[in-house]
């Protein structure tokens, strides 16, 4: 069962890197795509194999995600992001993502998503060149 809490989402975003630089309108209007979720210790969040309808902004506490083609779990913490991957290419999701302690979680909507990248080309390639990298066999970040 997924927990809906209510956080300051405006501040929730302020910790993401790739929103902290906008203006606050910017931030504010984000604010209002975005959904805080609070992750469990060890809840799975993302499964491989499902098919992606969201992607998920870490606000506060790590995740691990178990990348098939690595021996260790990646670890992701405050700032970062993943679930990124099955909206870019449409593809399945390529990994479990596990919540590593409490998390709260920015989720954002394959629409809203799609919306957001069409109308900021900066927030959608620094989205794509993530992914980029992640797409390497040997990269784990
Ligand atoms: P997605 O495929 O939607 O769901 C699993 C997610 O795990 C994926 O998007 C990425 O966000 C993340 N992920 C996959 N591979 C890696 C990797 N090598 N390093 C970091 N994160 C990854």
């Amino acid at each position: 069962p997924k927990l809906d809490v209510r956080f300051d989402v405006a501040e929730l975003v302020r910790r993401v890197p790739l929103f902290a630089g906008l203006p606050a309108e910017r931030v504010s209007t984000i604010a209002t795509l975005l959904r805080a979720q609070l992750a469990l210790p060890g809840e799975t969040i993302v499964r491989k194999g499902e098919r992606g309808d969201a992607m998920f902004f870490i606000a506060s506490g790590a995740v691990e995600v178990l990348v098939p083609t690595l021996a260790e779990p990646v670890k992701l913490g405050t700032g970062d992001f993943f679930g990124e991957m099955a909206l870019l290419s449409r593809q399945r999701r390529n990994a479990d993502v596990r919540a590593l302690g409490y998390c709260q979680l920015l989720v954002l909507d394959e629409k809203d998503f799609r919306r957001l990248v069409q109308k900021d080309a900066d927030l959608q390639s620094h989205i794509q060149a993530v992914a980029e990298a992640r797409r390497q066999p040997t990269q784990s970040s």
